[in-house]
């Protein structure tokens, strides 16, 4: 049987106050739309045809080619958006799966259960519900005496009998194609929203003599659709929630899964171990074996295996394995970390290469600069790569040693062994084995303290 999917994404998202549209707002670090095509793939759909309205080109950019599109106009209701596929799905036969682009939590396999009710029971429709001990808000299930779905009822249409129900419309459903446009043709707008309903075709199937079958999903939290900010929290509550189970499940520690927060996509090798208030976001994988140590982020990096971060921020970089970093170190994009590399506390480096076994122990600034192997960087060092106008850059070979304090004025090249005394500020080369000293000379002048401030500084 074909399967196809119809993506709703064509409403403004009015309760959710915002300039950006709804389906777009991001929960665990992915726009919520992309979330359900990404479902509506592993289910492996045929046609996947989004409705797009307000916002359509942000959400064309979005979604790209992995969808087709239809234009709703007028935001006239879900029945009415559904209506707008007809000239690309209307002929077809099979089952087509409606979604709403705000339900970001429905899973692959949730959908596959209800195509598999959907296919035992033979209905015309079968609705995914859940269970929801708050229900206000969502459309209501009506069974009759035998329990047997009637209808379903929206929040603003329900009686208060209807409206105790608690189990409610997920928003997505199976249809079969031929019935589902047949009656879409028949939806009114009579209703206190004044909108063409997508949920009257239950009603209208029942009315027909057409079985309806709803089937009502175990966990209610994957249900949620998001239409203000409250339930946005939420969804990404649960989502944030779910990385991190998969992460145990993958054989990831975490100190306190509650304040982790991992985006969707991020990978992390066995052994690693998350510390409390860790945020991964982006393209980042980190190996095996690592610790990710408490306030620490990383976006879009590369960390190898037994790395060790304290309390630092990573941003586009790469950081090979045994190395570590911080507390309170700062990766800018593109540095390139060696294998074995110390970075210590309040070091930060930018668009420069550190090679292996390299030692920035303390306070020190590296920018624009390619680094060799086993140097030892002192204590505030600086590489001055900024003249005000371009910025420049600095090489320093393999052995070298960088004194505390001092001043890498590029673009210069300190070759291999270069020994650079404490506070100079270097302007030129420094060849290979050679003394570099580029400060003032001490002057002791003898006797200089008289009486007078001797009293002062002994008060
Ligand atoms: C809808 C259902 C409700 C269900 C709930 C589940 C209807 C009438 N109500 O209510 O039964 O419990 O979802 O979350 O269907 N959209 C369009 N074009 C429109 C209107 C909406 O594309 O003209 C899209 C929206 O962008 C959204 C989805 O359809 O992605 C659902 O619309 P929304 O306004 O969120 O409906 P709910 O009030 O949540
Ligand atoms: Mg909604």
């Amino acid at each position: 049987m074909n399967r196809y999917v119809i993506v709703l994404a064509a409403g403004k998202g009015t309760r959710m106050k915002s300039k950006l549209y709804k389906v777009l707002h991001k929960v665990a670090g992915k726009a919520m739309v992309e979330y359900v095509i990404e479902a509506a793939e592993n289910i492996g759909a045929d046609d996947i045809v989004t409705v797009v309205g307000h916002g359509a080109q942000q959400v064309k950019e979005v979604i790209g080619s992995r969808s087709q599109y239809v234009l709703q106009e007028q935001q006239l209701g879900t029945g009415h958006a559904v209506l707008q596929t007809e000239p690309l799905l209307g002929a077809k036969k099979g089952t087509t799966l409606v979604i709403c682009g705000d339900t970001p939590l429905l899973t692959a396999q949730t959908l596959e259960a209800l195509f598999a009710e959907h296919e035992k029971t033979g209905a015309a429709a079968t609705i995914l519900s859940a269970h929801m001990d708050h229900p206000f808000g969502y459309g209501r299930i009506i069974r009759d005496a035998c329990g047997d779905v009637q209808k379903i009822v929206e929040q603003k249409d329900a009686t208060p009998q209807e409206q105790a129900v608690t189990e409610i419309n997920t928003g997505t459903y199976c249809f079969d194609n031929e019935w589902l446009f047949k009656m879409l043709a028949h939806v009114d707008n009579h209703n206190a929203q004044g909108e063409y309903y997508l949920p009257d075709v239950i009603g209208l199937l029942k009315e027909a003599g057409q079985k309806v079958s709803a089937y009502q999903m175990t966990d209610s939290h994957e249900s949620l659709g998001v239409n203000d900010r409250q339930a946005l929290y939420l969804a990404n509550r649960y989502m944030f929630d779910r990385i991190c189970q998969k992460h145990m499940q993958n054989g990831v520690s975490f100190i306190d899964a509650k304040t982790a927060y991992i985006e969707d996509g991020v990978i992390i090798g066995e052994d690693t171990i998350i510390e409390p208030n860790v945020i991964l976001k982006g393209q980042t994988r980190i190996g095996r074996n690592c610790l990710v140590g408490a306030n620490t982020s990383i976006i879009d990096s590369v960390i190898e295996d037994d790395v060790t971060i304290t309390s630092s921020h990573i941003q586009q970089s790469y950081v090979a394995s045994n190395s570590d970093l911080g507390p309170w170190a700062r990766l800018r994009p593109n540095a390139h970390i060696g294998h074995n590399v110390h970075i210590g506390n309040f070091v930060e480096v930018k668009n420069a290469t550190i090679g292996q076994g390299t030692k920035a122990g303390h306070l020190a600034y590296i920018g624009d600069a390619t680094l060799g192997q086993d140097i030892n960087i002192g204590c505030g060092a600086i590489f001055v790569n900024y003249d005000g106008v371009n910025k420049h850059r600095s090489t320093v070979g393999n052995h070298a040693f960088i004194g505390s304090n001092a001043n890498i004025v590029a673009p210069v090249d300190v070759k291999d062994y270069g020994f650079i005394a404490a506070g100079s500020t270097i302007t030129q080369d420094v060849p290979k084995d050679a003394l570099a000293i580029g400060r003032a000379r001490q002057v002791n002048k003898e006797d200089y303290v008289s009486q007078k401030m001797r009293d002062y500084l002994e008060k």
